[in-house]
């Protein structure tokens, strides 16, 4: 069988083509047009677009195959995918899973898939039916989905949005609940896209807006805290174009922070973004958004086309002779797609591979040019840097982590949900007075403080600080943990991202680390040897631990196969397997101790004999 396009669709795809410089970069965008037409990518529909866009179909092949969001197959009219990664599964995802396996048997109109996660964990356990996501599913409610699609007549309930009470004063999140707070016309009433218009009016120095960044402190809300206005200023003086883009692939599990500022407050992004294009002379942003977020993506669209029609966007920014175009660009699911050269990769239309640091890409990026990749938080930021001054900005967090951040926080705690407060408050106020601390009066066991990847920390570092030496002494004492960059890594982990993951005095230790090590072995994009076989390595030593077949000897091999991984790999997924496989070994060790002597989990919930992960090393 033959796949063509009708002609409207070529036209759409020659549209797509003319925003990238290389026809290949357009791939991604081509397969979701394959699974719009024909409802699936197959092989002809990957012929096609091969022979579309002057690629090898086998380039193509192993494109598609680097991802796991894209449908293979239309036979099944509802995608039902359950969640399975730690916050989601701390609430149950797993046996919601087996529930829908059980009820879903042998119905042809529903592929039941398990996958990582969706960035809606304050909402586990989470489900998405095709693009839309059920919130805090219940085995009732996936009887009544099953019964409803068997019937032909599901309607999406519609996400809820909540920020919990919040006692601080939020800037990015202040308008994200209020109504109609996606639209162009809430945006200007409340004075939007001002800022941006007298920046680009005024014909201002460029130079001037990066030092303002620059000397705010601003520090990169994606992961790696780097200072915004330093990053900018490493940009390579060459003639070649330069480009911006927005990493919107928020895939670090326990974070869903820029998803709620992409749904809910789309255009402060984009005045972000016009003012870091003006500022780095950029006339080219492209916004990689992550394949799950179909309707942030839509969204976003929508938003960027209002922005154009407005003369905020195109040739005449603000009718003047400023250009920039935006481009939304959606991934196809795959972790490692938020790593900055993984994300480039994809954006040229290949496999999301990262690459070898340096150069850099400030200095060799997308398209062999100039790139700046700047995290959603952080380009959302940036109007309210311009808007109210340094000072302003320099008021809220630390001398060295300035200013207001988003804190995720999921798991056992009473109020999940995204905290906007100033960096620097302690740890216990964030999880104990704003989330309202463990739910059903538990108690506290552990914290994951910054993203999956980050090292856990113990109740009691939490409770009381951490333990300090001093160098010259020895002597020891405890230090209390607040939520900046430095104080996290002193204590022995990172603030990351800022996705706080909360475990009650319930859950097994051991269990957790497994789930959490599945998914980087699952995610591994597999170029380097110990990142791809010592991640499935660690998963399966934990999970055999977890089913009752792991020996006392092997504590102390997880430790060491995860300590040979760190450093050692083009790109940090492997330290993220290793780092909080360590933590978990070194502070809960008699919990791994527990298991391989009494040969079973000895957790009161038990665990029956489980397979071994699939999917090891997928990518
Ligand atoms: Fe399930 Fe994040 S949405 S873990």
């Amino acid at each position: 069988m033959n796949r063509e396009f009708g002609a409207e669709t070529l036209v759409e795809l020659e549209r797509i083509c003319a925003r990238y410089p290389r026809r290949e970069a357009a791939l991604l965008p081509a397969m979701r047009l394959l699974e719009r037409e024909f409802g699936c990518v197959d092989e002809p529909g990957m012929i096609l677009v091969a022979k579309l866009l002057g690629v090898s179909p086998a380039h193509a092949y192993g494109v598609l195959t680097f991802y796991t969001h894209f449908r293979r197959s239309s036979d099944a009219k509802v995608l039902l995918q359950v969640c399975s990664t730690l916050p989601c599964a701390l609430k149950g995802s797993e046996s919601l899973y087996d529930h829908l396996k059980k009820i879903t048997a042998g119905e042809p109109a529903i592929t039941l898939k398990k996958v990582e996660c969706l960035a809606n964990c304050d909402r586990a356990p989470c489900l998405q039916v095709n693009e839309e996501y059920i919130d805090n599913a219940t085995p009732e409610m996936c009887d009544q989905l099953v019964a409803q699609i068997r019937a032909g007549r599901w309607t999406p309930p519609g996400q809820i949005y909540s920020v919990p009470p919040n006692t601080h004063q939020p800037v990015l999140l202040r308008h994200v609940l209020e109504a109609g707070s996606e639209t162009m016309e809430h945006y200007l009433a409340r004075g939007g896209y001002k800022t941006a218009e007298e920046i680009v009016k005024s014909g201002r120095n460029p130079d001037e807006v990066v030092e303002t960044v620059f000397k705010s402190g601003l520090r990169g809300r994606g992961g790696a805290g780097f200072p915004t206005g330093q990053k900018w200023k490493f940009l390579a003086k060459n003639d070649k174009p330069r480009y911006l883009v927005v990493n919107a692939d928020e895939s670090e599990p326990g974070t869903f922070k820029d998803k709620l500022l992409i749904d809910r407050d789309p255009h402060q992004l984009i005045e972000g973004i016009i003012i870091a294009a003006y500022a780095i002379r950029s006339k080219t942003c492209y916004i990689y958004i992550r394949g799950e977020f179909g309707i942030g993506a839509w969204i976003l669209q929508k938003a960027v086309d209002e922005a154009y029609e407005k003369g905020f966007l195109g040739r005449k920014v603000f009718g003047t002779a400023s250009e920039i175009d935006v481009t939304v660009h959606r991934g196809g699911g795959a972790y490692i797609c938020g790593e900055e050269t993984g994300l480039l990769s994809s954006l040229e239309g290949k496999r999301g591979n990262p690459k070898i640091k340096p150069p850099f890409p400030a200095v060799e990026g997308l398209f062999r040019s100039p790139t700046i990749v700047n995290n959603v938080e952080t380009i959302a930021t940036l109007p309210h840097i311009l808007k109210n001054g340094v000072e302003w900005f320099r008021k809220m967090g630390t001398e060295k982590s300035p200013g207001p951040k988003i804190f995720s926080v999921c798991g056992h705690v009473h109020r999940p949900g995204n905290y906007e407060v100033p960096l620097g408050i302690p740890i216990k106020e964030l999880i104990y007075d704003l989330a309202g601390g463990v739910r059903g009066g538990k108690k506290l066991k552990a914290v994951i403080p910054g993203g999956l990847s980050a090292p856990v920390f113990a109740a009691d570092e939490v409770d009381n600080g951490y333990v300090k030496v001093d160098a010259a002494t020895k002597a020891e004492s405890r230090v209390p943990i607040t939520m900046d960059f430095e104080s996290i890594a002193g204590a022995g982990s990172m603030l990351g991202s800022g996705g706080v993951i909360v475990m009650d005095e319930e859950t097994c230790m051991v269990d957790a680390l497994w789930n959490t090590l599945r998914f980087y072995a699952h995610e591994s994009c597999g170029q380097c040897t110990p990142c791809r076989e010592g991640t499935g390595w660690i998963a399966k030593l934990a999970g055999r631990m977890e089913r009752g077949g792991g020996r006392d000897d092997e504590i102390a091999l997880l430790d060491e196969v995860a300590a040979n991984m760190c450093g050692r790999t083009i790109c940090v997924l492997a330290d993220a397997a290793a780092m909080p496989a360590r933590s978990f070994v070194k502070k809960f060790r008699a919990e791994f101790e527990a298991h391989a002597r009494a040969k079973k989990c000895p957790y009161k919930h038990g665990h029956a004999p489980k397979p071994e992960p699939a999917g090891v090393g997928s990518h």
